[in-house]
């Protein structure tokens, strides 16, 4: 096996005077997707989310709850890394900034660019958005029409003495940048406005605050402290520890200190297309800054939808935790993993979300797919073959399979690795249907009957079968990193072993093989014992869905 590549993934870290929504689900949803089959890749994998801490908006809920800024930090954190436990999420490490190791980095970063001239002292007057602690120039924000492009209230002229980053000096570089890396920005749309933006001319931002206290001070002037996003952009590198001499890390999740210095630049930095503006401009601006190197992708979906209209709490129509719960409970979490990565809104546009979508989806996909592509061909491995599998001695009607399997692998990893997610899970699901085209073809269960009596139709057979479960395992490869759990359960059953490369038990399987060798076919042994399986069960539609469909 080649030398395994480092990869760095990331979730934007969420605030927590917010409760875990779709919205977090999701991002931490996609990037765990693509987390886990590059661990089946046999790379070194390194995946990260956490919660942004701290900020006004903190400061102020805390005081109106009556407990300190930590206590409502640490309660709320708790429930975001909980709340994702729930999702099947795989990240190695959850940062919080709050973190002291963290906190202390991110001065030091600071540190270094007050001394470099990057960060000095100035007044500055802007239009401030309260609710997302951010400014807007003039141009913008009458853009905006003196609105909150997020909760529509006013934005507030505010004039402050603070610490400035020198953003404008970096218009040339970042210009340059954008051109010779047209993937820097994905997707194209996104990285479009960015480049409008860009072209309206930088002005420098503020990179502390006075007003309120909850948050990391400023070093050698601890009347201000460091403005919420830019402690929280840097937890990107502070949980690498990439600090000299900080040999700093989480508190969980593999390496400390040095060991994950490796990891960076990041391969991508997933966020959705609100939060953009931070991570396309800003955050290369630090970097460039601070002579570090630049991470390779940064992707901005875009939004969740319901039923055709923004998702708000005042609509009543929010997919919280307690609406997401019940489409954990009627249909399973692999379903809800598969909903998200495959109908989610990865690419320029908002994606719909609705419950009678869910439904036909689960339906026609994992009922009627995935679920009954494996189940026929297991059961009939148990009624024929006593629940092991036949030799293929090259009597049955062959298709192309070796070629065709090994295509549909080959083109979710290419689809995998671009991060184009619903297309890599489209390859394992042709697969599936040109097996079960296949046993409509060649009509194993005929076959069966003349079997009793004739050994050549064993034969047959035999070989129609061991090209249907190979090509199911092979498949199964392919979906494993969006439902795991269910993946799971069917490599039990075929007999071959956890191949997702993320237990600790499956290290050594990984690291001989990689994806392309695993699909590699004949990987299933003739003789092997395997079970009948029930993935997906059919789900009834509810009432009140019947009632809004008919
Ligand atoms: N704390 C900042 C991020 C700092 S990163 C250095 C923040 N936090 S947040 O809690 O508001 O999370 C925002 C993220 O949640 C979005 O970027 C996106 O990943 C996700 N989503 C929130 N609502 C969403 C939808 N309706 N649909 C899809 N994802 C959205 O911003």
């Amino acid at each position: 096996m080649n030398e395994r590549k480092a990869i760095y993934v990331t979730t934007p870290i969420y605030y927590v005077n917010d409760r875990p929504h779709i919205g977090h689900v999701y991002t931490t949803t996609v990037c765990d997707a693509y987390a886990r089959f590059m661990r089946m890749c046999g790379e070194d994998v390194f995946f990260l989310t956490g919660t942004d801490e701290h900020g006004q908006k903190v400061e102020k809920s805390a005081a109106a709850k009556g407990v300190t800024p930590q206590q409502l930090a640490d309660e709320n954190s708790a429930e975001f890394e909980k709340t994702l436990r729930k999702f099947g999420l795989s990240n190695d490490d959850f940062i919080r900034t709050t973190d002291p190791e963290h906190m202390k980095q991110v001065q030091a970063y600071v540190r270094t660019l007050k001394s470099s001239g990057a960060v000095y002292l100035g007044e500055f007057e802007g239009w401030y958005d309260e609710g997302q602690e951010e400014y807007y120039t003039e141009t913008k924000a009458k853009d905006l029409g003196y609105k909150s492009p997020v909760s529509a209230r006013p934005l507030v002229k505010a004039k402050e003495k603070n610490y400035y980053f020198k953003l404008s000096a970096f218009q040339g570089k970042l210009e340059e940048l954008f051109k010779a890396r047209p993937d820097f920005v994905r997707p194209e749309a996104r990285r479009n406005e960015v480049l409008g933006r860009l072209k309206e001319g930088l002005q420098d931002v503020p990179v502390s605050r006075t007003n309120f206290r909850w948050g990391v001070e400023m070093p050698d002037d601890p009347e201000h402290v460091i403005y919420v996003w830019i402690d929280a952009l840097f937890n990107y590198i502070t949980a690498l520890g990439l600090v000299k001499g900080s040999g700093c890390a989480g508190k969980n999740g593999k390496g400390a200190g040095d060991s994950r210095r490796k990891y960076w630049p990041a391969k991508y930095h997933v966020m959705g297309k609100e939060i953009l503006w931070f991570h396309a401009v800003i955050w290369p601006a630090l970097l460039m800054a601070l002579e570090l190197d630049l991470p390779e992708c940064v992707y901005a979906h875009s939004f969740w939808i319901r039923d055709g209209q923004k998702m708000s709490k005042s609509l009543g129509n929010f997919l919280d935790l307690e609406a997401i719960t019940g489409f954990l409970d009627r249909y399973g979490l692999d379903a809800w993993r598969y909903y998200m990565v495959t109908q989610g809104p990865l690419g320029a546009q908002d994606a719909n979300f609705s419950d009678t979508h869910f439904h036909e989806v689960y339906t026609t996909d994992l009922v009627n797919t995935v679920g009954n592509c494996a189940s026929r061909v297991t059961a009939m491995i148990g009624k024929y073959f006593d629940g092991v599998v036949p030799g293929d001695a090259g009597a049955g009607p062959r298709n192309d399979w070796n070629a065709i399997a090994t295509e549909h692998v080959k083109r979710a990893k290419e689809a995998y690795e671009e991060l184009e997610l619903s297309h890599a899970v489209s390859e394992g699901l042709a697969l599936l249907r040109k097996v079960d085209a296949y046993i409509n073809e060649t009509e194993p269960f005929k076959v069966a009957k003349a079997a009793a009596t004739d050994a050549g139709a064993k034969a047959k057979l035999a070989s129609i079968l061991y090209q249907c479960v190979e090509c199911v395992r092979v498949a199964s490869l392919i979906l494993g990193p969006v439902m795991p759990e269910k993946m799971m359960a069917l490599w039990k059953a075929l007999n071959v072993g956890d191949v997702s490369g993320t237990n600790a038990g499956a290290v050594n399987a990984r690291e001989a093989k990689g994806v392309l060798e695993l699909a590699k076919w004949g990987g299933m042994k003739a003789g092997t014992k395997v079970e009948k399986v029930a993935l997906f069960p059919r789900v009834e539609v509810v009432k009140a869905e019947q009632a809004s469909v008919t």
